[in-house]
């Protein structure tokens, strides 16, 4: 027991006592990841570790430790807060990125874009062109640059405040002057120019699901989510003018929502790209589309002149 400031008995809450408290009130609240939520949340206004909470269960906490943390767990259960927002970060292939309300938190099905173009960058030495539309916080231009140190990669959105915060980003990463940054729409932000591989996690959400989304989505950026009403106002124009902006050889990595990725896939063929292919995540959903320009990678293309395949 303590004592409190107006003189009254307060109970004395250890670590695990409040991570479990705060554990079930969070999933009665409905949220799913309340345990791991309770975790991030009492690690980050503590200034520890998850891993040093399990090595301090039975510590107990202050009032002011205490007050802290109940701030965080009123913003999450009552106002949809998500956890990243609340501690200002969100780590992203084992890299820490900063997340504000002007860009989208990046997700873990993500990675499989990155590790996608991670496979076709295999050869380490070479000075793969980069382009990442609609960058938001940086997550895949940055991360692809960390892992392929001769890459020359643009990352590019039509949101200055998202931008101020992937230069942020690349400072921190110590990635400064490692990524080009443009601000624009689609290829308006790079004009005549081509790369050997543009990526991109555009905003694919249908207005009209709007009613029906997690109340979370409301603390992030509109234009990181919605695609006009039927969530394909970007990815028409995105693959309509990728070819334009590949060399030959060079590979369109886009994430979608799993249900687009057939009409996706045929509106690349469409355009006269091959080598199509509908990528799952580990849960087997579809989740990212990829296609080529011409027949062969870019790795076999490095220096040689490519014969265009005809559009279908
Ligand atoms: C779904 S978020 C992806 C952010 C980040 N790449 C990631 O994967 O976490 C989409 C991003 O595209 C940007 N965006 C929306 N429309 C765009 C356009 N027409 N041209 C370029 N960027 C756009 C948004 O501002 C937002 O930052």
């Amino acid at each position: 027991m303590l004592l409190s400031s107006n003189g009254s008995r307060e109970r004395t809450w250890t670590i695990l006592e409040i991570l479990q408290w705060t554990t079930g009130h969070l999933t009665e609240q409905g949220i799913e990841t309340a345990r791991l939520d309770a975790e991030v949340l009492l690690a980050h206004s503590l200034g520890m570790s998850r891993l040093d909470l399990y090595l301090n269960y039975e510590k107990p906490l202050l009032p002011e430790e205490r007050a802290a943390f109940r701030e965080y767990v009123k913003q999450r259960a009552g106002e949809r807060i998500p956890v990243s927002l609340l501690i200002g970060e969100r780590e992203f292939w084992s890299l820490d990125f900063k997340v504000t309300r002007d860009v989208l938190t990046p997700r873990p099905e993500t990675e499989l874009l990155v590790s996608s173009a991670l496979d076709h960058m295999s050869d380490e030495n070479r000075c793969y062109s980069v382009l990442d539309i609609g960058t938001g916080s940086g997550a895949i231009a940055l991360s692809i640059a960390t892992e392929r140190p001769q890459a020359q990669v643009v990352a590019t959105d039509v949101s200055a405040p998202a931008l101020k915060v992937a230069r942020e980003n690349a400072d921190q990463l110590q990635l400064n002057g490692r990524v080009r940054f443009e601000e624009g729409s689609l290829f308006d932000a790079v004009p005549g120019e081509r790369f050997d591989l543009v990526i991109s996690n555009p905003p694919y959400v249908a207005g009209a699901e709007r009613s029906t989304l997690a109340r979370e989505l409301e603390h992030e950026p509109e234009l990181a989510l919605f695609a006009g009403e039927d969530g394909y106002a970007v990815l028409r124009p995105l693959i309509a003018g990728v070819g334009s902006a590949l060399n030959d050889g060079g590979l369109f990595l886009v994430e979608l929502d799993p249900r687009q990725a057939e009409p996706v896939a045929s509106w690349c063929k469409e355009v006269g790209l091959t080598d199509i292919r509908i990528l799952h995540d580990l849960a087997g959903q579809a989740r990212a589309v990829s296609a080529r320009k011409g027949s062969s990678s870019p790795n076999e293309s490095s220096g040689k002149e490519q014969k265009q395949e005809p559009s279908s």
